[in-house]
């Protein structure tokens, strides 16, 4: 549902967030006024811990919490999760976008309460925020997607399940509860995996399918390149594979042709190395992987079938018929394809760069928003991914046209300082900031939230 049509929240949905916000430390537990709303909570729970001598793990503002969570991470680790395409001028252009835009606040609005709440494909959320598919996760901190998926349950958050994910959707559902989730999909050569990838996620409860456009090929990422690390061949961020029935019977197929499994040509440390990443992270046991030419095989067939670099609107058509789920296509910055993803009668879509990773030079997401709002009118949900940072930039990228946004790279951040718990507490955060954002800027509910609360390039001054 569009912003245009967005029901209000109740006080109770929102106090969920609050609730959440305020467990995000554990002691010693702030007890806000019912009333205070997630800004105010989340300050006074920090400022209550700082009193008795603890700082946050996870700090408050996000060029602290990258620094920080640099040093935590392998270099490896690093340069797949903060690396971009090319020069890294769309991974840039994400931020210097929001930085092109002022809120211009409004005063003695009596903005006591906000209701931070928004409705989306159905579904009431505490606020317009979503965690976008990352995979190869495992990169930061082992079990990165339960983790993950756990924070985003507690906070009732989406989580959106990556196809390339490090944990089987079956085990990140079952980690959520009754959290809400999406699947995300890298559209495979394959087109029989497709549908069981479709089948497992309406099975788990997926509440969209994502179709992601952009990643028919892997961009040019020269911090991966110049190590020459690609998660995926150590094993990492294949799960929804090896854990799946048709996958399997390809893997079969390709080691009855004789095509695969081979042992590599020379015994370096680092090919041992790889053979035991593979192979732990291989369904069975360890013990059986290392000796079985199945684990590499599956590393082959994943990297020959996971992704479609014939991708057409061709196959998007035929996505009606092969699942129930709504249809969400992540990955549009021109208005002319968002106008036929509404003809194909999607139900959202994710305005996105892919966080700068793919096309360098790529417009950054926030620019390519104005146009694509145009372009749909205000019947279609969009969500704006690449860049957000803050409840600053929620604010910002609503007013343009977004209904909600994802973040990617924060959360992972909070999950390389903390874990579960540094998720957490990178969306309270954000969620606190958006907060205290709506209400001194003299803001009630999102749904107020619109174009003339700002000024940058192409507006007038008032
Ligand atoms: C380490 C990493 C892995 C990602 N993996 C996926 C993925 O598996 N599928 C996908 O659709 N997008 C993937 N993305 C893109 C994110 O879903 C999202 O578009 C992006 O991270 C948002 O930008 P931000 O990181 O600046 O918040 C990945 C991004 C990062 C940083």
């Amino acid at each position: 549902m569009s912003r245009q049509t967005r029901q209000t929240g109740t006080a109770r949905q929102t106090g969920q967030g609050r609730q959440s916000a305020a467990d995000t430390q554990a002691a010693p537990q702030a007890a806000p006024a019912p009333d205070v709303g997630p800004g105010r909570a989340r300050q006074a729970q920090i400022y209550r811990a700082g009193a008795l001598g603890q700082q946050p793990r996870v700090p408050a503002d996000a060029d602290g919490l990258e620094r920080r969570a640099r040093r935590a991470m392998s270099r490896r680790a690093w340069a797949y999760v903060a690396g971009g395409a090319g020069s890294g001028r769309t991974v840039r252009a994400n931020r210097q976008a929001f930085q092109r835009w002022s809120i211009l606040p409004r005063m003695l609005a009596g903005a006591a309460t906000r209701d931070l709440g928004t409705t989306l494909l159905g579904r009431r959320l505490p606020a317009p925020l979503l965690l976008a598919p990352i995979g190869a996760a495992d990169l930061v901190r082992r079990g990165a997607d339960l983790l993950s998926a756990a924070a985003a349950a507690e906070l009732a958050v989406p989580y959106v399940i990556s196809s390339q994910g490090c944990s089987p959707m079956e085990e990140v559902a079952a980690a959520m509860g009754a959290g809400p989730r999406w699947f995300q999909l890298y559209w495979s050569t394959d087109e029989a995996l497709v549908d069981s990838l479709l089948r497992r996620a309406e099975a788990v409860g997926a509440e969209a399918v994502v179709v992601t456009l952009d990643t028919t090929m892997l961009g040019w990422r020269p911090q991966d390149l110049n190590l020459g690390s690609l998660p995926f061949v150590q094993g990492i961020g294949i799960a929804q594979y090896t854990s799946d029935p048709r996958f399997r019977e390809v893997v079969a197929e390709r080691l009855a042709s004789g095509r695969a499994g081979g042992r590599p040509a020379r015994v370096t440390p680092g090919a041992v190395r790889t053979l035991v990443s593979v192979s732990r992270r291989h369904p069975g046991s360890l013990r059986h992987n290392l000796r079985s030419p199945e684990p590499r095989a599956a590393v082959e067939a994943f990297l020959d079938i996971y992704s479609n670099p014939g991708l057409s609107w061709d196959h998007l058509a035929t996505l009606r018929e092969r699942t129930s789920l709504p249809i969400v296509l992540k990955g549009i910055l021109h208005p002319d394809d968002a106008r036929r993803a509404l003809d194909l009668g999607v139900s959202a879509i994710v305005v996105s760069n892919h966080a700068g990773r793919q096309v360098d030079g790529a417009i950054a997401s926030l620019d390519a928003l104005p146009a694509i709002r145009a372009a749909v009118g205000g019947g279609l949900p969009l969500i704006l991914d690449s860049g957000v940072r803050s409840g600053s930039d929620i604010f910002t990228a609503l007013a343009l046209g977004a209904d909600a946004v994802a973040i990617g790279r924060p959360y992972l951040y909070g999950l390389a300082l903390d874990g579960r718990s540094g998720v957490r507490d990178v969306v309270a955060n954000i969620v606190a900031e958006l907060d205290l954002t709506m209400g001194l800027s003299g803001v009630r509910s999102v749904d107020d939230i619109s174009p003339a609360m700002l000024t940058g390039p192409s507006s007038p001054s008032p």
